[in-house]
């Protein structure tokens, strides 16, 4: 219990007068005020805000994961964080659509005023991108102008300094390369796993010669064609070579240690060590899709308000907003292992030993 406080007052515990004085249009300010514009502003305050509560339980998380052995019970609290940014994603999802009551007319009356500004400059935005593993090197080269190019010089040595640092994409990285579990003197998990993907590759081409003979004889090939790139896919995830030339390609963005355990937890997911490494792993795909989600719904409110216009910022608008969310999605590599996922009954056996070193045991 906190001692000999005050008396509190609710306007100046939240500081109301402050943050209430902060809605100023633009459009007051240089002529006949647009009605519009306080919706535009407030908006974009409310999504700072719950940007500013993001980044706060996205670095507790990360400092979690900063420590050599990550205690089991600190994994409940980081699902319980993770689930709380999925919840305020869904409010920031929502308020697009308050954001689209204002139609492009209204909008007219004073984006003009606005340029250059954009959310471009969202430095909040891009410090959830980098936390969440989007480094500069990683964005399209468009994007990577836009990003450094539009920001002011404290703002862009701000994000460089925090680029720099550990991220908790790079925190998380480590954490699933130092999972145990897959190889010891008795068992090497992978070499099993790889014959039994080996049979179920072999049962999808009997399948496909089987079952799609009388395709034409394009069609075929095509299919024929998909199975041999799966194929060349599952072996680039066994050779170090090959997955490292993917990886500085920027066509993947874990480590292919931390991408292994990975696809282990997902395998073995029901074993109870692994639940809740799983329900990170899935709350963090559900927040990449998520932001994804965003990204694509922004993009189509921005080609709704602008037709084909540039953006306040210089981009192309819709054009640029839609290849960004196409390629700034950070845990893209989680989704492709469901390549590799293979049926329950196929998986290999696990020792007994390792079972029991994965269970919880309790005695009397
Ligand atoms: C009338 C409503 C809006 C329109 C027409 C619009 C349009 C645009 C456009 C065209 C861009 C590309 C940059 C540029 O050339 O300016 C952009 C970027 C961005 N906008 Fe909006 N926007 C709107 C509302 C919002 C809101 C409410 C937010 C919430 C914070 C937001 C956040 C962002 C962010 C973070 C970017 C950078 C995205 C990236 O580079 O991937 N925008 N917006």
């Amino acid at each position: 219990m906190h001692k000999n406080h005050g008396p509190v007052y609710y306007g100046d515990y939240l500081e109301l007068n402050k943050l209430l004085d902060t809605q100023n249009p633009l459009s007051k300010k240089y002529g006949d005020e647009a009605h519009d514009e306080t919706l535009f502003i407030v908006v974009h305050q409310v999504y700072e805000l719950w940007f500013k509560q993001i980044l706060h339980e996205l670095n507790s998380i990360k400092s979690i994961f900063s420590v050599d052995k990550v205690e089991e019970s600190f994994l409940s609290t980081v699902c319980s964080r993770l689930e709380r940014i999925k919840k305020v994603q869904t409010l920031l999802l929502g308020q697009l659509e308050v954001m689209e009551t204002m139609t492009p007319m209204d909008f007219l009356e004073f984006r003009d005023l606005l340029v250059p500004a954009s959310g471009f400059q969202s430095v909040q935005f891009r410090e959830i991108e980098i936390l969440l593993g989007l480094s500069t090197n990683q964005r399209k080269e468009v994007d990577r102008e836009y990003f450094l190019g539009r920001l002011n010089e404290q703002d862009k040595e701000r994000l460089l300094k925090i680029e720099k640092e550990p991220t908790l994409f790079s925190a998380l990285e480590k954490w699933l390369e130092r999972m145990p579990f897959t190889f010891n003197a008795e068992f090497d998990f992978w070499s099993e796993y790889q014959s039994c993907v080996e049979d179920m590759l072999c049962g999808d081409e009997l399948t496909v010669l089987d079952n799609m003979a009388t395709l034409p004889p394009k069609a075929l090939e095509i299919q024929k064609a998909n199975l041999q790139s799966t194929r060349d896919t599952f072996e680039t995830l066994f050779n170090s070579d090959e997955y490292n030339k993917l990886v500085k390609e920027g066509k993947r963005r874990l480590s292919q240690k931390a991408t292994l355990n990975a696809l282990f937890v997902l395998l073995y997911r029901d074993e109870p060590i692994l639940t809740l490494p799983y329900t990170v792993l899935a709350h963090l795909m559900d927040i990449d899709e998520n932001f994804t989600t965003w990204r694509y719904k922004h993009a189509l409110m921005a080609h709704r308000m602008l037709g084909t216009k540039i953006g306040t910022g210089g981009s192309s608008g819709h054009q640029y907003l839609k290849g960004a969310a196409d390629n700034n999605r950070s845990f893209i590599d989680l989704f492709n292992l469901s390549t590799f996922i293979i049926p329950r009954s196929q998986r290999p056996v696990l020792p007994e030993k390792l079972k029991t070193a994965m269970n919880f045991n309790y005695r009397d």
